[in-house]
């Protein structure tokens, strides 16, 4: 399926969002955080899908941040819209997708592609992907959620570095920092993302999905609370189809069919 600024496709369990703006190295407007978040919105609601992976088109860019174009001559009233915009906040959209997210890093991965990146459950890289927060070079911050997640993942310390000097790294940097799991060769790279995504698309759907509950809230609540939200849903996950069968299957030797119930 497509539309201007994404494209959309389902392969097994496995759906993909791919933004499409080669000429502008799939630089996010506000057309494609919209369409963004409404085809999330639609994969959440298809049991069929089971994780989404996010792309950009061509081997350039991931994405090379927001559309620069757009924040000209723009009033402050109009861009706080903008930004607090629901059905255009593609970043929370991902962070708050109820199943695993997963972005294939092919290029150019700058400001809010980076933050787009970082909203995503997990980071896979291709090696030519380049990583960055140049805001400061613009006289701008990160509004996409950088300045809170870039520290989570590296280190307050080497978030400072990456968003006062708005240098960028290269793949095998963001490896070491922690800003992404794993770096494949660029031809390489989509083959070990739907590899990944099938992998965890035979899990159980609903044990998935407690897992992503509790580990958002071990970065946005204090640990008792999330020890107790932790606890909480091991005693829920008990009332799923999914628990009895993956624990039948084990004591059967056979492989878990998970229906996500
Ligand atoms: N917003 C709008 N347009 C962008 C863009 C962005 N974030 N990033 C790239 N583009 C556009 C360029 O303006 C250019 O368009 P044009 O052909 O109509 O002039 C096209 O994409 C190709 O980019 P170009 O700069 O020619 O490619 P390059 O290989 O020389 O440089 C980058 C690549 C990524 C280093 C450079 O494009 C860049 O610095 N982009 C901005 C990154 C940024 O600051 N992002 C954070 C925004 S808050």
């Amino acid at each position: 399926m497509a539309d201007d600024t994404i494209l959309t496709s389902i392969e097994g369990r496995v759906a993909t969002i791919t933004i499409n703006r080669p000429d502008k190295l799939n630089a996010l407007n506000e057309p494609t955080r919209s369409a963004i978040v409404g085809a999330l919105d639609r994969f959440a609601g298809d049991a069929d899908v089971r994780v989404v992976i996010l792309t950009g088109t061509g081997e350039k860019a991931f994405i090379a941040g927001a559309d620069i174009g757009e924040f000209e001559g723009r009033t402050p009233v109009a861009q706080y819209r903008v930004m607090n915009d629901p059905h255009a906040n593609a970043f929370e959209a991902a962070d708050q997708f109820p199943k695993p997210i997963i972005a294939a890093v092919n290029g150019f991965c700058l400001g809010g592609g980076c933050e787009l990146a970082m909203a995503c459950d997990i980071r896979i890289a291709s090696d030519k992907a380049k990583f960055g927060q140049p805001e400061i070079n613009l006289g701008l911050l990160p509004g996409g959620g950088g300045t809170q997640r870039l520290p989570r993942l590296i280190g307050l310390g080497n978030a400072f570095k990456l968003l006062y000097t708005g240098d960028m790294i290269t793949a095998d940097e963001a490896l070491r920092l922690g800003l992404v799991s794993e770096v494949v060769p660029a031809a390489d790279l989509m083959t070990r993302v739907k590899a990944l995504a099938a992998a965890i698309a035979s899990k159980s759907p609903v044990a998935l999905r407690y897992i992503k509950d509790a580990l958002r809230a071990s970065v946005r609540s204090p640990m008792e609370e999330g020890l107790r939200l932790e606890r909480t849903l091991f005693g829920l996950v008990f009332a799923s189809e999914d628990k009895k069968e993956g624990v039948e299957a084990f004591l059967q030797k056979r492989k878990a069919d998970f229906k996500g119930a």
